[in-house]
């Protein structure tokens, strides 16, 4: 950090400077005492495309490196944001808080669940430095997914029976061409499932807890040269005894949404491309007798669910922290949330998100970038 005064600047570098790390700079950018310091990328040509980027944005040139060895040896810095492949992400996170720093790993965590472990443990020891480790999960943000878990967690769909979960994406062979690490076991660590579904994922175990048993099949369907599945069907059971359905494919083409419906005894919510489409909850368990059949399609309280929640601001307003262990993600910003403003709160409370627990998929504190597709 450069200085210790009350506003000091977080130096900010960051590690892969592809797709979703120029998302990253454009977030760092929204927030005056962050900024980028160091551009890690192991194509000099990347690095130096997005540092002029940054340039012509206004802001000074960041240095750029090949390794976080040499960015650590040659700027300032405070924060590394890890946007490299996924199978990358633990190695390099290790890195960086074996140095000292905060880290921000983008989604997924890794693509193997002994070195999510390792990470775990290191973000614990981390927390003891104050150090902020964090991992990317913005749609733990979105107002939709706010009002369905703080609906769930206060009872109000009854017992939570089911759900469908589906991503129904399309990615063009040309997506798959354009990096060597994109569809292959070690750097992509899957296909339609863990790639573009994490986040579908990771917002079905929020609301229906762990899952016990899990039956998929999966599928190569309308791309060549990709190692992992195009298309993967699953039926989930969790330890409640929730059923749920999983379905996700980068084969939908043109692209249709992403869909989850909750649905329990006493009520339920559909999600879908990140908006509140339907919430309904009964008012008293009466109400559920009121008819044989429910009242399908009716009283649709979304918009008043939504009324409710106050907006993006009334989340950052209800944070105690940013990336405190609470069920719900309390920090919010345009567009999503970022990422940087989160570590920068932390840093300045020398707290840490720390590790938090593991089901299926694996969480410790959640932050999220401005929106971006996998
Ligand atoms: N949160 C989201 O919604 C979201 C969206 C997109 C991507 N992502 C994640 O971000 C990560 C990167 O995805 P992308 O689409 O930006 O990929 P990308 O291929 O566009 O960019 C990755 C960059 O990392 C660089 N790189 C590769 N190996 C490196 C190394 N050892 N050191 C430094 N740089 C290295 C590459 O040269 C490339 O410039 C993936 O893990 C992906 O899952 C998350």
């Amino acid at each position: 950090m450069s200085t210790e005064t009350s506003n000091p600047i977080l130096n900010v570098a960051i590690a892969g400077c592809g797709t979703i790390g120029r998302t990253h700079a454009a977030s760092v950018a929204e927030i005056a005492d962050l900024q980028v310091t160091a551009l890690v990328d192991e194509i000099a040509e990347a690095a130096d495309a997005l540092a002029q980027h940054i340039e012509d944005q206004g802001a000074a040139r960041p240095a750029t490196f090949r390794s976080l060895d040499e960015a650590f040896a040659g700027a300032d810095v405070d924060l590394v944001i890890i946007a490299t492949p996924s199978g990358l992400h633990i190695e390099q996170a290790l890195e960086v808080l074996n140095a000292g720093k905060h880290v921000v790993i983008e989604k997924p965590l890794d693509v193997n669940l002994n070195r999510a472990d390792d990470i775990l443990a290191a973000a614990k020891a981390a927390e003891e430095k104050g150090l902020v480790a964090s991992v990317i999960s913005q749609h733990r943000f979105d107002p939709a997914s706010i009002v369905v878990d703080e609906a769930r967690r206060a009872g109000r769909f009854g017992r939570l029976t089911s759900a469908i979960a589906s991503v129904s994406w399309y990615r063009s062979q040309g997506y798959y061409d354009s990096g060597a690490w994109r569809g292959t076991w070690a750097m992509d660590g899957g296909g339609a499932v863990m790639n573009q579904g994490v986040h579908t994922v990771d917002l079905l175990l929020w609301f229906l807890g762990t899952p016990v048993e899990i039956s998929a099949k999966t599928a190569l369907l309308a791309h060549t040269g990709v190692e992992v599945e195009d298309t993967a069907v699953a039926t989930v059971t969790f330890e409640s005894g929730a059923l749920a359905v999983l379905h996700a494919t980068t084969a939908a083409y043109p692209g249709l949404s992403v869909r989850l419906q909750v649905m329990g005894s006493m009520g339920s919510a559909v999600i879908d491309s990140d908006n509140l489409q339907f919430f309904h909850a009964a008012a008293t368990e009466e109400e559920t007798q009121s008819g044989p059949m429910g009242m399908p399609g009716a009283s649709n309280q979304a918009e008043a669910e939504l009324a409710r929640f106050g907006g993006p601001g009334a989340a950052i307003k209800a944070g105690p922290h940013p990336l405190s262990r609470r069920p719900h993600p309390p920090i919010q910003g345009r567009g999503g949330c970022h990422p940087e403003r989160a570590a920068r709160r932390g840093h300045h409370r020398g707290r840490c998100a720390g590790a938090g627990h593991r089901a299926g998929t694996v969480r410790f504190g959640h932050t999220g970038p401005p929106r971006a597709h996998c």
